[in-house]
């Protein structure tokens, strides 16, 4: 779908991040939702209802659609997180628990 151009040309730092268990090369601070735009079945997440797939829409912050767990935290915006070496980011496939699953 998307590809992600070289580093060579932005000048940016090649990382590693795992989605789903897998690594992921990313650029140093990218949007994470754009990171998932390029790896397949370039979805977020499954609307917890249907199980419907949903993909990065607005990528600022608006359309709630890249919900991702983020190093443990649920319902993270993806398009409002930078990658970091490391990083683990879940699709979500459920709703996640309210009083367990959000931190503090
Ligand atoms: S893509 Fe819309 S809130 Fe992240």
């Amino acid at each position: 779908m998307f590809h992600k151009v070289g580093p060579d040309e932005t000048g940016g730092k090649l990382i590693t991040v795992w989605i789903d268990d897998q690594p992921i090369a990313a650029e140093e601070n990218e949007p994470l939702a754009a990171v998932l735009l390029r790896v397949e079945p370039y979805t977020s997440r499954m609307t917890p209802l249907s199980g419907a797939p949903r993909a990065p829409y607005c990528m600022m912050g608006v359309c709630f659609e890249c919900l991702v767990e983020i190093d443990g935290m649920a319902s993270s915006r993806g398009c409002m997180a930078q990658a970091r070496e490391g990083m683990n980011i879940q699709r979500q496939v459920r709703r996640p628990d309210p009083l367990t699953e959000y931190g503090q």
